[in-house]
């Protein structure tokens, strides 16, 4: 029986299959159990079809539940007001016929899927318990393909983040202005509607921006004076050097385009492709109006930094030609905002 209920937000996934199940078996309540990653035992987060208690998180100790999550054996009962133990919340009370079956991948048992109903009149044999093994095991797939993914994800923040490190290595003081264009950008990506896998890849290119810089000579990355002409030319090469090396890592070659282009100008005048307007993805767009407030108004070992206003002013008269105007909008109206979450993680 739940145990400990706690309230959590519904997973959309398993409400999902709990809703689809119950219309597929025909029944009026079902229920998804998951146990938690890398539990053995309880607990177990629900979601329900006609039953309440969905997204609750509980742990399960007796019942069908319990007894197939240990067993890993499809149960069914003819009625089941009959069974000894209490049941789920007071909602199954007026139910009769049903079923449990395991949800299991990696040879573990994760999971039950369990229904049941109100019907006297339907019976619950070998073939409904058959249908339900099935979508029990469609249920398994779906929850692993989720698991590999939330893997590969956590795969690549690390990658991310070791990459990351490498550029902060060669080129320092840089890790501080990354992060700050990296939570400013992730604001105004938000602003733009960014679904979220866009707003994933804006963050990482984000943190990104400068990997190419890896390969730019100390002499060119660190000299504290101007630029000649073919000094330049190596510099003007990250953009490019930064995107070959993203693009063979499998999940970031979106991020390697971003990064191919977050020197690209709104008016074409940027490099290395002279790209205009909305050629240039949203995201790099994002990116280099971002990246120029925060380095207008930090310390560079040549200058001061500039106030908010004289950098705000210095966006919108380059606001059409380097910048997009939309950004240049969107980054201002984030400002704000942005700098006092930037001024609450530094009190912590
Ligand atoms: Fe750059």
């Amino acid at each position: 029986m739940p145990r400990d209920a706690q309230d959590c937000c519904a997973d959309p996934v398993l409400d999902r299959i709990a809703r689809q199940t119950g219309r597929i078996m025909e029944v009026d309540r079902a229920c998804v159990l998951v146990r938690d990653k890398d539990e053995l035992r309880s607990p177990v987060q629900q979601a329900s079809y006609g039953l309440r208690g969905s997204g609750h998180r509980f742990s399960v100790d007796q019942g069908m539940v319990a007894q197939v999550l240990a067993t890993g054996e499809p149960l069914s009962v003819g009625d089941y007001r009959q069974l000894f133990w209490p049941l789920p919340h007071r909602a199954t009370d007026t139910v009769q016929a049903g079923g449990s079956v395991p949800i299991g991948w990696g040879g573990r048992v994760r999971g039950v899927l369990s229904v049941a109903t109100t019907d006297p009149t339907r019976a619950f044999g070998d073939r409904e318990l058959g249908m339900l093994v099935d979508l029990s095991e469609l249920t398994a797939l779906t929850l692993q393909c989720m698991e590999q993914r939330e893997q590969l994800e956590s795969t690549l923040q690390d990658g991310v983040e070791l990459l990351a490190a490498a550029v902060d290595l060669r080129d320092h003081g840089t890790a501080r202005h990354s992060e700050h264009v990296v939570r400013l950008a992730a604001m105004v990506g938000e602003a733009f509607g960014l679904d979220g896998r866009s707003l994933r890849e804006l963050t990482f290119a984000a943190r990104l921006h400068d990997v190419g810089k890896i390969g730019v000579p100390d002499l060119v990355l660190r000299k504290a004076g101007p630029l000649n002409g073919e000094e330049w030319r190596v510099m003007q090469r990250h953009p490019m050097a930064g995107a070959e090396m993203l693009r063979r890592v499998p999940g970031l070659e979106g991020v390697a385009a971003i990064v191919r282009h977050h020197h690209e100008h709104f008016d074409g005048s940027g490099y290395p492709f002279g790209l205009r307007g909305e050629e240039i993805p949203i995201a790099s767009r994002i990116i280099s109006t971002c990246d120029a407030y925060d380095a207008m108004t930090s310390d560079r070992p040549y200058r001061a930094a500039m106030s908010h206003d004289v950098a705000v002013a210095e966006l919108r008269s380059c606001s059409g030609r380097q910048f997009d105007p939309d950004a240049v909008d969107a980054v201002i109206e984030m400002v704000p905002l942005w700098a006092e979450s930037e001024q609450e993680l530094t009190l912590h």
